[in-house]
């Protein structure tokens, strides 16, 4: 991979995709959009091992989300089972051996086939203890489900309102150790961010690009880096890095 121009010492410590193109990739070659699913997971696969070179400790992806249940039943089969056979049962010996540990954020729910689940605990259990890199996979993943889901859990621990602040409710998100994450790509030209991460992406820098996901390797990767280098984070304040200066006892200030 081409690491030129890259700065070693400014290099985001969490970086998210949203994995988006995968049916036009494959409408543009006359394939059914299935062909883009299969596609994109070998492009997912050349993407951890450019994220283990780049020496990043968190990579996350947008693999399905809450919404993604109104497509076709074909569709969602075979996406589930991209998912399942593919990247879980095919690659998690080998993510295993370069050091990734697997972990899943999203809904457990009655949608979610049984031995899907059993695919993703499994993997979660046989790669816990690795510790090179922290991929995760949102899977049946929305951001205001997210949160709906920390306020109930709010609720049902009994926590009185004067108590809530940023950190009693990050506390009940799916991965309360994730860092926020410093950089998140969207792939496919589309400019949104779908309900991927919403309370966590405050103050991520957003990069955007027009290749269509199965068509992204490690180098698009390094690009995206590149231009986030080329960004000046503030967090609000006035100077670069700026995340000094919170008033002591404001847990609301951000990040
Ligand atoms: C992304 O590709 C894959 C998932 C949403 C799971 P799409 O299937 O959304 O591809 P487009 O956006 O229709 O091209
Ligand atoms: C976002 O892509 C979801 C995933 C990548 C899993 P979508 O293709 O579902 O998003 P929209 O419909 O274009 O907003
Ligand atoms: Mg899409």
């Amino acid at each position: 991979m081409d690491l030129e121009g890259l700065d070693p010492n400014r290099m985001p410590v969490h970086v998210a995709c949203v994995m988006d193109g995968n049916g036009r990739w494959a409408t543009k070659r006359g394939l059914p959009r299935t062909e883009g699913h299969r596609a994109g997971e070998e492009a997912l696969f050349d993407a951890i091992c450019g994220a283990l070179e780049l020496g990043l400790d968190w990579f996350t992806v947008y693999a399905f989300s809450t919404e993604n249940w109104r497509r076709p039943a074909d569709e969602v089969r075979f996406l589930l089972s991209v998912i399942a056979d593919q990247l879980l049962l095919r690659r998690r010996a080998e993510l295993n051996e370069m050091g990734v540990r697997i972990r899943f954020i999203g809904r457990r729910d009655w949608r979610v086939p049984k031995g899907v689940l059993k695919r993703m605990d499994e993997s979660a259990e046989m790669t816990k203890h690795n510790r090179k890199m922290t991929f995760t996979v949102a899977f049946n993943y929305g951001g205001r489900a997210e949160i709906v889901d920390a306020v109930k859990a709010l609720i049902d621990d009994g926590v009185p309102s004067r108590k809530v602040d940023i950190g009693a409710i990050k506390k009940r998100m799916y991965a309360p150790d994730m860092p926020d994450p410093d950089l998140v790509i969207r792939t496919s030209g589309e400019f949104r961010l779908s309900n991927f991460l919403i309370w966590e992406v405050a103050y991520s820098e957003l990069v955007f690009t027009d290749v269509l996901w199965p068509d992204f390797r490690r180098e698009h990767l390094a690009e995206a880096i590149r231009e986030f280098q080329r960004r000046d984070r503030r967090f609000g304040g006035t100077r670069s890095g700026d995340r000094e200066g919170a008033v002591e006892g404001d847990s609301d200030l951000a990040p």
